[in-house]
């Protein structure tokens, strides 16, 4: 349903992505996997029309998306849950998912949010900046929902999560795309989530495809994985590992 083809994106005179590809399929999640800095939001935003240098193909249901302004973009169904979440603080929780419908056009809160996220069902009258980080961001995503999209984008929803809220996460993701019309892009650095909810994935470094490939299930913890290695400090900045004879002693 997302096709992109040879995506090339940046701010000002910076190019920050170079030659991406990337499809997702309905009901597919896909991760997207990078260290800090490596493209990740850069290329959410390139999706969404967020940024006015973009070259390259994107097709979403095989329409063109490159350069179409944001709005339109999400009228055709694409849901994009920012990094650092974005939710209204000062409006209630009720009033936060009512603001979600607008992208599908305005309507009614989509009841499967509170099947999904029960503990948004007794906050509805709370202002949404009293809610925890956490429960911001389940908002932010049950938010994008009422949006009715079918294609959601998802920047790091583990970021300054509580782990029993990330694990709630891990579980709603695969459990929408299988029962809705749904498919996830999901950017994150909490490679224990993608492992349980995506299939697929890329790795993002320096801003190109390091790599793209089958999520294969964890055989043990995720610091185990062949794909913990893209996200270790030492891949990032492409500095050989200090040698091992260096203890902490000798360095403090
Ligand atoms: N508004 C901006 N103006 C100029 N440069 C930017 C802007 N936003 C990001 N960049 C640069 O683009 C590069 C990629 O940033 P991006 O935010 O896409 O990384 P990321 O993978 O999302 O990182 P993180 O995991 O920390 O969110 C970085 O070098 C960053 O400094
Ligand atoms: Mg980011």
């Amino acid at each position: 349903m997302l096709h992109i083809e040879n995506l090339s994106a940046g701010y000002g005179d910076m190019a920050v992505l170079h030659e991406i590809g990337l499809d997702v399929g309905p009901n597919e999640v896909v991760g997207v996997l990078g260290c800090n800095g490596a493209g990740k939001t850069t290329l959410v935003k390139a999706i969404m029309g967020l940024l006015p240098r973009v070259n390259g193909d994107m097709r979403f249901h095989g329409r063109p998306i490159t350069g179409l302004r944001t709005h339109a973009i999400a009228r055709l169904g694409i849901g994009l849950v920012p990094q650092g979440r974005w939710i209204f603080p000062r409006l209630t929780v009720r009033e936060n998912l009512v603001m979600g419908t607008q992208a599908a056009g305005g309507g009614a809160i989509l009841d499967e949010v509170f099947e999904y996220f029960p503990i948004l069902k007794s906050r509805l009258a709370q202002p949404g900046g009293t809610l925890s980080g956490g429960e911001q961001q389940v908002l932010a995503i049950a938010r994008a929902l009422c949006g009715r999209p079918r294609l959601l984008l998802l920047d790091e929803p583990s970021d300054g999560v509580q782990p029993n809220l990330v694990e709630l996460i891990g579980e709603v993701i695969p459990t929408l795309c299988r029962r809705s019309q749904l498919a996830v892009l999901l950017v994150e650095q909490n490679l224990d989530l993608v492992l349980r909810s995506a299939r697929r994935c890329i790795v993002l470094k320096n801003g190109r495809l390091a790599h793209a490939g089958p999520v294969e299930p964890s055989g043990g913890t995720a610091d185990s994985h062949p794909l913990a290695r893209y996200l270790s400090p030492a891949m990032e900045q492409d500095v050989p590992p200090k040698p091992a004879t260096h203890s902490h002693h000798e360095l403090t």
